[in-house]
């Protein structure tokens, strides 16, 4: 049988998500009543980093080990990939070793090259287009607080960058109505968001995007690789910051997300992130439980 992937939250289908995100929540209850769980027993995750990060190298490579199994790091800088061998052989020779592997890094192609040539399942752990581990947390997160989000209204505040497109994605799969509010020149991708446009209502002013919100959800303004542009989209984005401001314009029990890592007093104010609403730091923690639904699921083709 061919390897189940996870590269874009299309992968999945509606029920295969919501049952991910059930799933997460149970694993992250048992792991707090410190409950052993070995159901990945010397099973292996190759994880390759092109791009820095916290939370995803930490939550994958504790979700292995909680499980019983283990995880091992690959950069580019000590591996042959960093010396230009295709990602094709290199995918066929990793895969043929481990149980799964997950990837992180530039262009989305290079997951789909990766995942097409590899015999273990690969997880997109964000590139320039996708982000659809964070969404699992989310999902998690706003389902532990609010329960089903199906109908809801959420606020994508700022960059149409690759955590924006996942929101556009799970907001069909998970039937909720996104507004997206970016500055001119910022917008998503346009196809995407027309593929979507039952579910995705495109706008300029964060304002309105924000009215009546069940959930508002920002990210930074100048993503990974996009160091240079800093100064410029500073200025671009400066009237979209997420406040206390635009919290009391959304729904009077809105929730508040962001992937993190954040630039306080950029697209958040110092003080949001203790906001009543917010819920930052479970999103943040429910990278480690969805992600352990998600390797159980691809690894063991099942979740129970
Ligand atoms: N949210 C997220 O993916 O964080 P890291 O870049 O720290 O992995
Ligand atoms: N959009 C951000 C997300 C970081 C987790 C980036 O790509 O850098």
């Amino acid at each position: 049988m061919a390897a189940r992937h996870f590269l874009t939250l299309n992968d999945m289908t509606t029920t295969e998500l919501e049952n991910l995100v059930d799933h997460g929540s149970k694993l992250r209850k048992e792991w707090r009543q410190g409950k052993v769980r070995d159901s990945l027993k010397n099973r292996v995750l190759a994880m390759i980093f092109e791009k820095s990060s916290t939370r995803t190298r930490v939550s994958f490579e504790a979700g292995m080990a909680q499980l019983g199994g283990s995880a091992m790091f690959l950069s580019p800088r000590d591996t042959q990939l960093g010396r230009g061998e295709p990602i094709e052989d290199s995918a066929i020779v990793i895969s043929s070793m481990v149980d799964a592997v997950m990837i992180r890094t530039f262009a989305h192609e290079t997951v789909e090259k990766f995942a097409r040539a590899s015999r273990a399942p690969v997880i997109n752990a964000l590139t320039d287009d996708f982000h659809p581990c964070q969404l699992l947390a989310d999902m998690q997160t706003y389902r532990e607080h609010r329960g089903s989000i199906r109908g809801a209204t959420v606020a994508w505040i700022g960059d149409g960058n690759n955590m924006c497109h996942s929101y556009i994605n799970a907001a069909t799969q998970f039937d909720f109505h996104l507004n997206v509010a970016t500055p001119q020149g910022y917008e998503p991708d346009l196809e995407l968001a027309k593929a979507h446009s039952a579910h995705v209502t495109l706008m300029r002013e964060p304002a309105e995007a924000a009215r009546n919100a069940d959930l508002l959800v920002t990210d930074v303004w100048a993503s990974m690789g996009q160091e240079d542009e800093q100064k410029a989209r500073e200025k671009a984005f400066s009237n979209y910051q997420i406040n206390s401001a635009l919290m009391d314009i959304a729904a009077t029990d809105a929730l508040l997300m962001h992937c993190l890592p954040a630039h306080r007093g950029e697209e958040i104010s110092a003080d949001i992130i203790d906001h009543p609403g917010s819920v930052i730091w479970d999103e943040a923690e429910n990278r480690l439980h969805a992600q352990k639904a998600l390797l159980e699921f691809l690894i063991l083709n099942r979740l129970d």
